[in-house]
């Protein structure tokens, strides 16, 4: 795919005539839950084939206008991101590894068809977009600022193929908990006859395909009473892959922990990458393994299996509590949070909020 071919990076501001008078946004911040609020400015850059990306801006937040053919609505060629600035305690503002997030969209792009964002303009399109709506992260426990960067295919054309224009824009929503009620632990519903992604398909690029296709499913699990999802793999539908949208990690007796490894169905979460880090910093060990469903179901019978937790930047670190599937219910541990779980949370979200120092270099203090 054609690359980037703008050499300046800057977003420049184009304020809102028409700013969100201040305490109307104090109300909105008290309780915003997820993805609900939104500040007033977004950042967006446009593509086009041979001109490269061009007409960077931090501009108000408004509603796009495109035509009815617009390739996106037809074929779905859309990525995404998912990322968060923190508050910290000097009432600065920091974000956490976006060049991470950067590669991950230059991955999807690149399974999507579509041009490559230089990480550059990513980084700074999220820079400059933290610093001019620094005033809506809430001043709540867990408070962020969720920033959404996303790609779409703009070109007017039903033919299926690669659009030859596109738009990159940065929306920024103020949350709290993802889970309603900031849920100490959530059940989750063992998948067994959806899938989310198979071996040559899409399942390792964030793209909204693969959450489309994993509706139903996830609409299925709160039909059984569960919160979220889990799915199995495609081949033998007896590997835990992950959730609808969080990864999962299992704790064991002997103190060690799992994860399901890295593959082309498994989208690879920067949150799994840091807790797999700070495990293996602190003597934990960490093995990427596979793991069935039945065995999982085994352990936990036994007391092999200990915790378990789903992660993911919107989800942080949720215990899991419990897991529903047609092939039989089982409890983890208690069923309350267990202390593996908690210690690697609070140590993740320390260095995340400026509270602990931060010896991987994963946070950029804006201000
Ligand atoms: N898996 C899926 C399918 C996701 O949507 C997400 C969320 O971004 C994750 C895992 C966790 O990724 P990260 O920790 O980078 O947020
Ligand atoms: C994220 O954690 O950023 C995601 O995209 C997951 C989604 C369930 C909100």
């Amino acid at each position: 795919m054609a690359h980037g071919m703008n050499a300046d990076a800057s977003f420049p501001l184009r304020p809102t005539a028409s700013p969100t008078p201040a305490d109307v946004r104090a109300d909105r911040l008290a309780n915003p839950g997820f993805g609900r609020v939104f500040t007033d400015h977004m950042a967006i850059a446009h593509y086009t084939e041979g001109r490269g990306w061009h007409d960077l801006a931090i501009a108000p937040r408004q509603a796009l206008t495109v035509d009815p053919a617009c390739a996106v609505l037809h074929y779905a060629q859309e990525i995404f991101e998912g990322l968060k600035a923190y508050r910290t305690p000097d009432g600065g503002v920091q974000l956490f590894r976006t060049e991470a997030n950067a590669r991950r969209f230059q991955k999807s792009a690149e399974r999507l068809a579509m041009p490559q964002l230089p990480v550059e303009m990513f980084v700074e399109s999220c820079r400059a977009l933290v610093l001019n709506e620094r005033d809506w992260i809430p001043e709540i426990d867990g408070g962020s600022l969720y920033l959404r960067p996303f790609m779409i295919a703009t070109e007017t054309f039903l033919g299926v193929k690669p659009s030859s224009e596109y738009i990159y824009m940065v929306i920024a929503s103020s949350v709290g908990a993802y889970f309603k009620g900031g849920a100490p632990a959530v059940s989750i519903w063992a998948s067994e006859n959806y899938t989310r992604a198979a071996p040559g398909g899409t399942g390792a690029a964030k793209c909204g395909g693969n959450y489309a296709a994993s509706l139903i499913a996830q609409a299925e699990a709160i039909r059984q009473g569960c919160d979220q999802v889990v799915f199995l793999d495609a081949v033998e539908r007896k590997y835990i892959e992950e959730l609808g949208g969080m990864n999962v990690f299992f704790v064991f007796d002997d103190g060690s922990i799992a994860t399901p490894p890295l593959s082309d169905t498994i989208l690879a979460g920067i949150t799994r990458d840091s807790l797999i880090t700070l495990a293996r910093a602190r003597g934990i060990e960490v093995r990427e393994e596979r793991y069935s469903l039945d065995q999982w179901r085994a352990d936990a019978a036994t007391g092999r299996l200990v915790e378990a937790f789903a992660c993911g930047t919107a989800a942080v670190v949720t215990p899991i509590s419990m897991v529903k599937a047609r092939s039989g219910d089982f409890q983890i541990g208690s069923g309350a949070p267990g202390q593996v779980t908690i210690a690697l949370r609070e140590a993740l979200v320390a260095i995340q909020n400026g509270r602990a120092p931060d010896p991987h270099h994963w946070v950029e203090k804006l201000a």
